[in-house]
C-alpha cells in the first residue's frame, strides 16, 4: 500500500470506530491534515447520527460545512464524545508532535474538551522518540525573537514558516534538532515562555487510542 491508501485505510477505520463508540446525537471532535481529510469524507454517509462537529481549524470547518454537517461553535458545547485527528509523529506512549499543518493550538482545545483522543496514522509515523519531526510552536508575532532564542537555550534550531499565518493571527517556529526524551516537561517548558500561544508536542494529554495504518492492516493500540 502506498503512503496515501494507508491513510485512507486508517480513516475508514476510525469511521467505523465512531460507529460503534460514539452514541447517536453524541458531538464529534474532528482534526485537521491530509488524514483528517480522509476521515471527512469517510464519515459523510453516517452525518445524520451526529449531534454535530466540532472543527479543529477554518479548513476543516469548510470541508465538514461542504459536505453538509452541522458544524458547532465550542462555546455552545460542553461534552465532546470522541475526538478524531492525525499527527506528525507518535511514540510508545502515545505522545504526539502535531501541527505539521499549522492548526495545534485548536486542535489542543478540542483535544482538552474530548473524552477519548482517537489518533489515526500511518506507520511512517510510529517512533521510538519524539523530535526528528519539527516541533511547531505557535507564538505572538511580537514575541518572535524572544522566542527563537529561548528555544535556543532549549537545545533546538528554530525555523520561522515563511509565509505562514495561523488560523489565530499568529506566527509558527518550528525547532528542529530536538530529541524529546520528556514529551511532559518539555511541553510545559515550552508553554511557559512568554509569546508562546502553544506548543506542538501533545504528551500531558496524549492520544488515548491509536489507529495505525501498516501496509497489510490497521492495528488498535491503547
Ligand atoms: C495539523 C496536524 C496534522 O494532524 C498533522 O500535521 C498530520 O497531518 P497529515 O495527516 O496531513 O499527515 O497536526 O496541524
Amino acid at each position: 500500500m502506498t503512503q496515501d491508501e494507508m491513510k485512507q485505510a486508517v480513516a475508514h477505520a476510525a469511521r467505523d470506530y465512531v460507529a460503534a463508540h460514539l452514541p447517536v446525537g453524541a458531538i464529534l471532535g474532528v482534526g485537521t491534515g491530509s488524514t483528517a481529510n480522509y476521515f471527512i469524507d469517510a464519515l459523510t454517509p453516517m452525518k445524520d447520527r451526529l449531534g454535530g462537529v466540532i472543527a479543529s481549524s477554518e479548513a476543516t470547518h469548510q470541508r465538514l460545512a461542504g459536505h453538509g454537517m452541522l458544524v458547532l461553535d465550542l462555546n455552545d458545547v460542553e461534552h465532546i464524545g470522541i475526538y478524531v485527528d492525525g499527527a506528525d509523529e507518535i511514540d510508545e506512549s502515545l505522545a504526539m508532535i502535531k501541527g505539521g499543518g499549522g492548526a495545534l493550538t485548536r486542535e489542543k482545545i478540542v483535544a482538552a474538551v474530548a473524552d477519548t483522543f482517537v489518533c489515526i496514522c500511518d506507520a511512517s509515523k510510529h517512533v521510538a522518540t519524539l523530535g526528528r519531526f519539527p516541533l511547531p510552536v505557535e507564538v505572538i508575532p511580537m514575541a518572535r525573537a524572544h522566542v527563537a532564542r529561548q528555544l535556543s537555550q532549549l537545545g533546538g534550531t528554530p525555523k520561522l514558516r515563511e509565509g505562514f499565518i495561523t488560523d489565530n493571527g499568529n506566527l509558527i517556529l518550528d525547532v528542529h534538532g530536538l530529541r524529546i526524551n520528556q514529551p511532559t516537561t518539555l511541553e510545559s517548558q515550552i508553554d511557559g515562555i512568554a509569546g508562546v500561544v502553544s506548543n506542538g508536542l501533545f504528551a500531558r494529554r496524549g492520544a488515548d487510542v491509536l489507529l495505525l495504518a501498516t501496509s497489510s492492516a490497521v492495528k488498535v493500540v491503547k
